[in-house]
């Protein structure tokens, strides 16, 4: 059966179950101590993106039926308009036979007949993807270190501590799904700063909106309707209710024992007063209550980040593997595939 592109919505459930087991074959072969993936709710997770987003997925089966590796394609609208972001893997077993340079030759395909000029990948340093996307003129562009903090090590006491300790003037908030629309506006405002201040974060998940209001609650809704629970701390200046501060983390039901912490940013004028460090110690607070599953957390920064990498040490994240952010030119990339084919 050749390469198949297909909409997220004619997935049945045996292609559902079929994706999930190239991925846990993968995670088994690179990366063994991460957790699996399950398929709960594994349908929405790839069926859902932004509204002004839209969603590739192929799949290649060998002649027995048996699927071989996958790709998703995410091609960005709006303010990020003309990139892609790719995901794609072979099952360990049929690799280095040209499964993945073919789904790649699909994925690039199918970018330049959509008008993406950029295509951009994460990539784990310790992962055989590096070789791949170096021989095919991938151009790597940063270098994230990513954090773990393992559940099981956690200080609680010390997190406790950190979390009450909070300066005159600012109360912490709490909320999980999103952000009352009380709080929406400035809360956009907050995270404009990620934009104009790009040292301060590292990895630009897919699902992050823009810092404009409306969009960040599209956002929140896309990440439920996914099986992405967020959970969100705010930092609030008395006494006119502004946030002024927020971390926002993620849990799926698709890997439910893992938390994915994403933005932290303070408003420049509320810095250095220790916000950050007790919202983030407030957050961890909470997921023990709301997510007593959990195992661990990960986060990702540059290595020019030095306030970030500090409270990360200070809460018990450790830097365990680098994580390199790769681009290609759709053209050229597609030129170079056309030379060696
Ligand atoms: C990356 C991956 C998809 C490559 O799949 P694959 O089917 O083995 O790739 P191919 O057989 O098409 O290899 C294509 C080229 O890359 C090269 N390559 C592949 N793995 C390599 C490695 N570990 N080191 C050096 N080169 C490598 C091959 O030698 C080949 O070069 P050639 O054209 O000169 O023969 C696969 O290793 C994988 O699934 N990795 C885990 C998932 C992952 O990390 N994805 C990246 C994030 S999206």
């Amino acid at each position: 059966m050749p390469l198949k592109q297909l909409a997220p919505g004619e997935m049945t459930a045996d292609d559902l179950r079929d994706w999930c087991s190239v991925l846990n074959d993968m995670t088994a072969a690179d990366m063994p101590a991460e957790p699996r993936w399950r398929t709960d709710r594994l349908r929405d997770y790839l069926v859902g993106s932004l509204p002004d987003d839209t969603r590739y997925l192929f799949m290649d089966r060998d002649g027995d039926g048996d699927l071989v590796g996958h790709a998703s394609l995410i091609l960005f609208g709006g303010e990020q308009g003309g990139t892609g972001v790719v995901e794609m893997s072979t099952r360990p077993s049929a690799r280095g036979k040209g499964v993945g340079t073919r789904l790649l030759r699909a994925v690039a395909e199918c970018a330049k007949a959509n008008g993406c000029r950029t295509l951009s990948v994460e990539v784990i340093a310790t992962t055989p993807a590096v070789g791949f996307y170096d021989r095919h003129g991938f151009t790597r562009l940063e270098v994230e270190q990513r954090h773990l903090l393992r559940w099981a090590e956690i200080d609680w006491e010390k997190i406790e501590h950190a979390a009450g300790r909070l300066a005159a003037g600012y109360r912490l908030e709490y909320h999980a799904g999103g952000v009352p629309d009380r709080l929406m506006d400035s809360y956009a405002d907050v995270k404009a700063n990620l934009h104009s201040n790009p040292g301060n974060v590292a990895f630009v998940p897919e699902w992050r909106g823009s810092a404009y209001a409306p969009a960040l609650r599209d956002s929140f809704t896309v990440l439920a309707e996914r099986g992405m629970r967020s959970h969100i701390a705010v930092a609030i200046s008395e006494p006119y209710g502004h946030v002024v501060g927020l971390t926002e983390l993620v849990v799926s039901a698709q890997r439910p024992t893992r938390a994915d912490q994403y933005d932290t940013v303070v408003a420049p004028e509320h810095r250095s007063y220790g916000l950050a460090m007790s919202m983030k110690a407030r957050l961890l607070t909470e997921l023990r209550r709301a997510e007593p599953q959990l195992m661990d957390v990960q986060t990702w920064t540059l290595d020019s980040a030095d306030d970030v990498r500090w409270i990360n040490a200070e809460l018990g994240f450790v830097h365990d593997v680098d994580w390199y952010d790769y681009e290609a030119d759709v053209d050229k990339l597609l030129a170079r595939m056309a030379r060696k084919a």
